[in-house]
């Protein structure tokens, strides 16, 4: 062989810098031998729905035959729960394979995808990947410039990604701003906007965007939801979109014929059932936040304001050794520098249990009262 096949792999995809998942609760387990708090996910921390656990059990002794590709189940009621017609709807292998799929369908080489910077990095890769150029836009105030986004859009823009709210910072912006913006970008562009709302469930307040009703009657905007938030699924894979459903055909020639598996539709179906479930998982979200937020004002440290199940903490140290002296403790949190935050940790909201946990870890390597913990 003369070329090594490393070198054949095309240069826009040997530059990507790889998605960085939070450490397996396992892996600090067996390393450090104690045990461990994971709040690195933005997982939900009651687990899944008792309901969706029961529909696993059930359809696990019949996983020797193929999903339903199609997914006709789920499809339906997510359908009848977003009062769009079936084909508006898509199952994905997590929002993730969406994020993917988007990008893949309508970017080549010499075009351009935008989103910003401080985002959700698979919007940057999935981006990349396609030998597109990626454009970021910074945030203002921690939160998407749709102002700047707009201005951002060109003749070669295809796709436009936003988080609602955004991952890592938890802000969001108003139904009434997302639509002047969309209007706007409508007006100049037919770049496809899409709308990842994986942390939807948690806003509280009416003026949050929850757009699936206009994605299915515009022609360039598609909204993206997951079953591993709220829901309490994120080890099944499964997330969904709604949008333009001639696009969503063309997405279909492309994902693999079996991309959700029997066993991940049918604990969705049970956990769209289970509206209790996500109103205990809310509840219990709104006391941890508060748990949390109010030890760290009494600590005098900074954090971002969020709508999510998770907090950008600003601590002014570089974030990588305090996420490293955290997990000392057995406390896994997110060092956010590579999502361009390099002295801020994003920290998932827990049990009471877990975020006492983390809180006194913080304030021990605040302090540095323990051995080998100052950072
Ligand atoms: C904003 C955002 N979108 C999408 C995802 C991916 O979720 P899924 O598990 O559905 O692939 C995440 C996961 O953390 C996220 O934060």
């Amino acid at each position: 062989m003369t070329t090594p096949l490393h070198d054949r792999v095309p240069e826009f995809i040997r530059g990507i810098d790889p998605y960085r998942p939070g450490k397996p609760i396992e892996e600090v387990e067996r390393e450090l031998n104690i045990r461990a708090v994971k709040l690195a996910s933005n997982e939900n921390p009651l687990g899944p729905s008792p309901l969706a656990v029961e529909a696993v059990r059930k359809h696990v002794a019949e996983c020797n035959r193929y999903p339903d590709g199609g997914g006709h189940t789920l499809r339906e009621k997510l359908s009848g729960r977003h009062n769009v017609p079936r084909e508006n709807v898509f199952l994905g292998e997590g929002s993730s394979e969406l994020i993917d799929l988007a990008a893949r369908i309508l970017l080549k080489p010499g075009e351009e995808g935008l989103t910003a910077e401080g985002t959700f990095p698979s919007y940057w890769i999935a981006i990349r990947a396609t030998g597109a150029t990626l454009v970021k836009v910074p945030l203002r105030d921690y939160g998407f410039d749709l102002d700047a986004l707009a201005r951002g859009v060109t003749p070669r823009t295809r796709v436009i990604y936003l988080a609602n709210p955004n991952n890592p910072t938890g802000t969001m912006f108003s139904l009434k701003e997302f639509e002047a913006f969309f209007r706007r970008v409508s007006d100049s562009s037919d770049a496809l906007v899409v709308l990842d709302e994986a942390y939807c469930e948690y806003v509280e307040g009416e003026d949050f965007s929850r757009s699936t009703r206009l994605a299915c009657s515009s022609p360039n905007l598609l909204v993206l939801r997951t079953f591993s938030k709220v829901y309490g699924l994120a080890g099944m894979r499964i997330g969904y979109g709604v949008g333009p459903a001639d696009l969503l055909r063309e997405m279909n020639k492309l994902r693999t014929p079996f991309n959700t598996s029997s066993v991940a539709q049918a604990a969705a179906v049970a956990a769209l059932d289970d509206a209790e479930h996500v109103r205990r998982s809310v509840e219990s979200n709104r006391a941890g936040m508060k748990q949390i937020t109010s030890r760290l004002e009494a600590m005098g440290v900074a954090c971002v304001p969020s709508f999510t199940n998770f907090l950008l903490i600003e601590l002014g140290r570089n974030s990588k050794e305090v996420a490293a002296a955290l997990l000392r403790h057995g406390v896994i949190v997110r060092p956010m520098a590579w999502m361009g935050f390099p002295t801020a940790i994003r920290v998932s909201v827990g049990t009471a249990e877990e975020n006492a946990r983390f809180l006194d870890a913080l304030a021990r390597v605040r302090s540095g009262t323990l051995e080998g913990s100052k950072v």
